[in-house]
């Protein structure tokens, strides 16, 4: 029988390195990449009842209720793909809430990362990100520019990347950080991402390649 396939958590705080770091992940392990945020956003652009509704706290910079999360989530993590491919969770849990309404539902990592960012980094990141409305790429217009220049004159930014609102988001992220560590505490890495992302991502795959074996050996035993 086919190895079980990965289910992978990352975590960080807001420009810690997240969405550049699941590109890699999704490339190398073919796992389904799911972003609240990126989900959210989504919605708020579609004016769906759930987009009108987390439209002010997402423009503020706050979480959206946990409720509206939780449900979304588990919508989209029951669908076959998930099921066929792993996951990768990308932005939840955010609040203890969100930690344990996902144990609760047996929906368990195997491997959980932290990326770990200075504060003065975090702010630079967040006020020079841009991305690809076309491809949804991610780019930095002082780190990592696109080469070709009509990607580089369609790059939007997002409403919340101002400094007043990154430090609204990254107080909130302070605030739950400690809880979601308690609650995974035995799967939980934490990893320096203050480095170059190819670094940064290295670690990442020996944490998943080491938790993968270990997760088939214990179904070997079994
Ligand atoms: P979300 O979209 O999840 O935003 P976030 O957590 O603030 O994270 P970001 O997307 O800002 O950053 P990232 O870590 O992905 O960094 P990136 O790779 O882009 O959430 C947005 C909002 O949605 C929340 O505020 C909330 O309202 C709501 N929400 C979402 N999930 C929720 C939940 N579970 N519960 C409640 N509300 C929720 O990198 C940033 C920049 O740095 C880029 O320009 C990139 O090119 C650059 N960069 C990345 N890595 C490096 C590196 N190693 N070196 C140099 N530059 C780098």
């Amino acid at each position: 029988a086919n190895p079980p396939p990965p289910h992978i958590l990352i975590s960080g705080a807001p420009a810690s390195g997240k969405g550049t770091q699941c590109e890699y992940i999704v490339n190398k392990y073919g796992v389904v990449h799911i972003s609240t945020g990126d989900m959210l956003r989504a919605a708020v652009k579609n004016n769906t009842a759930l987009g009108v509704e987390a439209k002010s706290y997402m423009d503020s910079g706050s979480l959206v209720p946990d409720d509206l999360v939780i449900s979304m989530l588990k919508e989209r993590i029951a669908e076959d793909d998930c099921a066929k491919k792993g996951w990768l969770l990308d932005g939840f849990p955010r609040t203890a809430v969100q930690a344990e309404a996902l144990t609760e539902a047996k929906i368990l990592p195997d491997a959980v990362i932290v990326l770990e960012v200075k504060d003065d980094v975090l702010l630079e990141r967040v006020v020079g990100r841009r991305s690809d409305p076309q491809t949804g790429k991610i780019y930095h217009i002082k780190f990592s520019p696109p080469s070709d220049p009509e990607v580089l004159n369609r790059l939007t930014q997002r409403s919340d990347d101002t400094e007043e609102k990154a430090r609204v988001r990254l107080e909130s992220y302070y605030k739950h950080a400690r809880s979601i560590a308690d609650h995974y505490e035995s799967t939980l890495r934490k990893i320096d991402g203050n480095r170059d992302k190819a670094d940064v991502f290295s670690d990442i795959a020996s944490i998943v390649d080491s938790s993968m074996t270990e997760k088939n050996d214990d179904d070997d035993d079994d």
